[in-house]
């Protein structure tokens, strides 16, 4: 680029170049002049040796530069407003006007130098750093053949798909239902009005629209019987949202599994009946179940269905908190109004239904001990439980 200066006076690099120019002139000024070159002639020496030296100099603090950080501190350092290369071009307006032309050049030259490599610099760190991701980052050798790890069902898919084949053999039609909903579907057709006290347990999600995320799979309950009317047996398990402070088993999206039997003198052993066919076959176990009352405006009577504690086997717990039962599924017999909003005569039918839990399902079954893991599409956390 420039060749090395003769004389390298790092000091002078410092000092102002005007002050610089003009001492040297005062020097010239006051010698014998005796063999001393024209001022004009020194004042441009100086100017050029300090452009090359400046230009060593830069060269050196490049290649100690190894990060974008202390680049741009570089950068700042010799373009920047208070910048050496700044100064040098500022310093112009004192030199005189032969030679300002010829210094202007090399320190132009000079600036485009420095802007060049620091922006090579960048890109330099920029490949190296990419290069480091790229060696740090696990290899794959794509040739391999697939091994078992290809992946497999979400264990509330596994789950749900095994209680429809149970509700299935046992003639209950899979429903499937939406989850933006109506006040109404969620509530009033589910014997909540507004206002209803009940509705404070559900906190709820609503739309701008009026609408609302369902809270429970009850809400699908009122166009099910629409769409099939007495007799009918249905499941349908669904998404359901409630605005919960998330912690290990509370969070605001997790499954419920809707079931519904209207028919002619159906009765609590009816029910009692089908929950505990369903819960062994999940199970793979005979499993106890008892009925504890429960308020839900849309049966009566209501019921809490507890299921005797799978982890201590109903001796007590810290799982069933001692009492050797599980809460698993609200039940109970369709309160009139319900089945008369759905256009069903309650006087000629009645019917169960039941909110099974079916996150809180899967929980039991595969020892889920925290409910955000189902949620998190973390599939080391989710592999544990769908490896059979
Ligand atoms: N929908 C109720 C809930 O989510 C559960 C339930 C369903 C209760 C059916 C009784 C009958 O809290």
């Amino acid at each position: 680029m420039f060749p090395p200066p003769r004389s390298f006076a790092p000091a002078l690099l410092d000092a102002p170049l005007v002050r610089h120019a003009r001492a040297s002139s005062e020097k010239f000024t006051q010698s014998s002049g005796r063999g001393a070159p024209p001022r004009c002639r020194k004042g441009r020496m100086d100017m050029k040796e300090k452009i090359e030296a400046l230009a060593r100099q830069f060269q050196q603090e490049l290649e100690g530069a190894g990060t974008s950080d202390a680049v741009e501190k570089l950068r700042v350092a010799y373009l920047g407003r208070k910048g050496s290369v700044t100064q040098l071009l500022k310093g112009l307006k004192e030199v005189e006007a032969q030679q300002k032309k010829e210094l202007g050049q090399h320190i132009n030259m000079l600036k485009k130098t420095v802007e060049d490599k620091l922006s090579q610099q960048v890109e330099a760190i920029r490949r190296a750093e990419e290069q480091r991701m790229v060696e740090a980052a696990e290899q794959y050798d794509v040739t391999l053949p697939v091994g078992s790890g290809a992946g497999s069902y979400h264990p509330i898919t596994i789950v749900q798909r095994q209680l429809e084949e149970i509700f299935a053999s046992m003639g209950f039609t899979i429903e499937d239902y939406k989850e933006i909903v109506t006040d109404y579907e969620c509530f009033e057709a589910v014997n909540i009005p507004k206002d209803h006290p009940a509705r404070d347990m559900q906190d709820t999600y609503y739309l701008e629209n009026g609408q609302l995320l369902k809270t429970h799979t009850s809400a699908a309950q009122n166009a099910i019987m629409r769409k099939y009317g007495p007799p009918l047996r249905a499941i349908f398990p669904g998404r359901c949202f409630r605005n919960e402070a998330l912690d290990a088993s509370h969070e605001n999206t997790f499954f419920q599994m809707e079931g519904m039997m209207i028919d002619k003198d159906i009765s609590i052993s009816n029910l009692i009946y089908f929950m505990k066919t369903m819960l062994s076959q999940v199970f793979e176990r005979d499993i106890s179940v008892r009925l504890r009352p429960g308020f839900f405006p849309f049966v009566e009577p209501g019921f809490e269905l507890d299921i005797s504690c799978l982890i201590c086997g109903g001796e007590g717990c810290s799982t069933c908190k001692g009492s050797g039962w599980i809460e698993l599924c609200p039940c109970g017999m369709i309160h009139p109004n319900v089945l008369k909003a759905g256009g069903i005569d309650p006087e000629e039918y009645t019917g169960f239904a039941f909110g099974l839990g079916l996150t809180r399902l899967v929980m039991m079954k595969y020892g889920v001990k925290d409910i955000r893991d189902l949620n998190s599409g973390n599939l080391k956390a989710l592999s544990q439980f769908t490896h059979e």
